[in-house]
């Protein structure tokens, strides 16, 4: 019987090396012994990441008469931390093991009840305490430990220079409120749109790039009058699940929506709902979430800060909008979009001798996110192929991404293409040089069409658009 992926125990192991042999993601630092939940994206990598990126951005800014831009700084005044909540309930509970030292997350190992066992909210000792799960020691009482990382700005290393790098770049948004409102005119609904790194000192990362140290967020806070709240948060609750599946051709059958329950939901939000995804190593993982933050961060910050934030209506009516916010991860639907493409074929389907292999490994990425989106491949090492094939890749790479590979047997060419998830491939041959025609083969049905050198413009501009 064919392993799903829900079944296949080794997927994700499958996945972290083909991610590294392609050059899709490495551990930070390896060298030096790598740094424990820190990645970075190699040329494949950051080619996917920058595509989920820039799809994100043209469907909520580019296309979008009513969300602007914004690129906060990182590091922010000490205060909006204390504004926000963060200083005091950006937590999670955490335990130590008596003996073997290691340390956990107390939600993660005492309870887990919800199907989302994020943001802990176990503060108490249970009845009866379960033992280390590494070694079997005796484990602390739980004790609530802040996510944020903290440095020092200046040369004095006091209380007074502690800065925070921020756990989500939500905030950089609600300080900019007044600035960004003023300056572009804006009214009612309108939403500030960002994407940057987040840093949270999570007690227990893991599960490849799911849950780090150091990630990327897709932010929208949308403002809006507080009796459209309800409307505008059902609105982009459809949005966003809708957008996994048009824009990054996610499986349907694989995303579903879920709403929090009282107990789950963060200090600021009145409602929230989770995307979610079927990820190998566990049930239905958050992949973005959808808040009714209510007037809670404006309010906050107008406390803290003694300005006011509050926006003023055509009416001459002075109130604080309430603030929808669909906040994604960039890292966690970057792993998404490796997991839903990840396809094995048995037996392999290709039949010349030399590059048959018994298992074949396609990427079926949707051709907008995929990274490399034609690689050029002359059929043999020739210099009047080579020649002509090179011109042709100037040609294409001008428009898209493209990849030129001359090393090694057009099977095997073929095969790695397959892996990196290049939708087509451009064969240039000796009979090339007569008819000035080019092989294309399609990366799913294998298909191949003989195209005019000529015209190849316009049949990628058709293929890719
Ligand atoms: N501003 C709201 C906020 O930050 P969140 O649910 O804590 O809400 C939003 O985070 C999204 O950021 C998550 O759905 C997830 O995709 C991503 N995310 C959060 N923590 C992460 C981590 N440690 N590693 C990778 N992605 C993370």
């Amino acid at each position: 019987m064919a392993k799903t992926k829900k079944s296949d125990d080794n997927l994700m192991e499958k996945l972290v090396s083909l991610c590294k042999r392609r050059g899709f993601i490495f551990q930070s630092s390896e060298i030096y012994g790598g740094l424990n939940s820190f990645y970075d994206y190699g040329p494949l990598g950051v080619e996917l990441k920058n595509n989920i990126k820039r799809l994100w951005w043209q469907e909520m800014v580019q296309r979008r008469d009513d969300v602007v831009g914004l690129d906060a700084a990182i590091l922010m005044h000490s205060k909006t931390w204390e504004a926000s909540g963060h200083l005091k309930s950006f937590t999670d509970p955490l335990v130590d093991c008596k003996k073997c030292k290691r340390r956990f997350r107390a939600d993660h190992i005492l309870v887990p009840t919800s199907a989302k066992p994020d943001l802990g909210t176990m503060k108490e000792k249970p009845k009866k305490m379960p033992t280390c799960p590494e070694c079997g020691g005796e484990l602390t009482a739980a004790r609530q430990f802040n996510l944020m990382f903290k440095t020092f700005m200046g040369p004095v290393e006091d209380e007074g220079a502690t800065v925070y790098l921020r756990p989500e770049t939500a905030q950089g948004i609600f300080v900019n409120f007044k600035n960004v409102k003023d300056s572009m005119r804006l009214k009612l609904p309108f939403g500030i749109a960002q994407i940057g790194k987040s840093f949270r000192n999570e007690i227990t990362p893991g599960n490849f790039i799911f849950r780090t140290r150091e990630f990327e967020q897709m932010e929208l806070e949308y403002f809006c009058e507080p009796k459209e709240a309800k409307k505008y948060y059902e609105y982009w609750l459809k949005n966003r699940f809708d957008w996994y599946v048009k824009a990054l051709g996610i499986k349907k059958e694989n995303l579903r929506r879920r709403s929090h329950t009282k107990d789950e939901l963060a200090h600021y939000a009145a409602a929230c709902s989770d995307v979610e995804y079927n990820f190998p190593f566990s049930d239905w993982s958050e992949l973005e979430g959808i808040a009714n933050r209510q007037d809670f961060d404006l309010k906050q910050h107008s406390k803290f800060s003694g300005q006011e934030l509050d926006y003023t209506d055509e009416a001459g009516k002075k109130f604080i909008p309430y603030v929808i916010e669909p906040s994604a991860g960039v890292d966690r639907t970057l792993l998404t979009v490796l997991v839903d493409a990840y396809t094995e074929i048995e037996g392999g389907r290709t039949t010349t001798t030399e590059s048959t292999k018994d298992l074949e490994v396609v990427m079926r990425f949707d051709k907008k996110v995929a990274p490399i989106k034609i690689a050029v491949l002359p059929l043999a090492k020739k210099e009047n192929l080579t020649k002509a094939a090179k011109e042709i890749y100037d040609q294409l790479r001008q428009n898209w991404s493209c990849d030129y590979d001359a090393v090694s047997s057009i099977g095997r060419r073929y095969r790695r293409q397959d892996e990196i998830g290049t939708p087509y491939c451009v064969t240039i041959d000796f009979d090339s040089l007569e008819d000035k025609a080019v092989t294309v083969r399609d990366r799913d049905t294998m298909k191949q069409e003989r195209i005019k050198i000529g015209e190849m413009g316009d049949y990628f501009a058709e293929k890719l658009k």
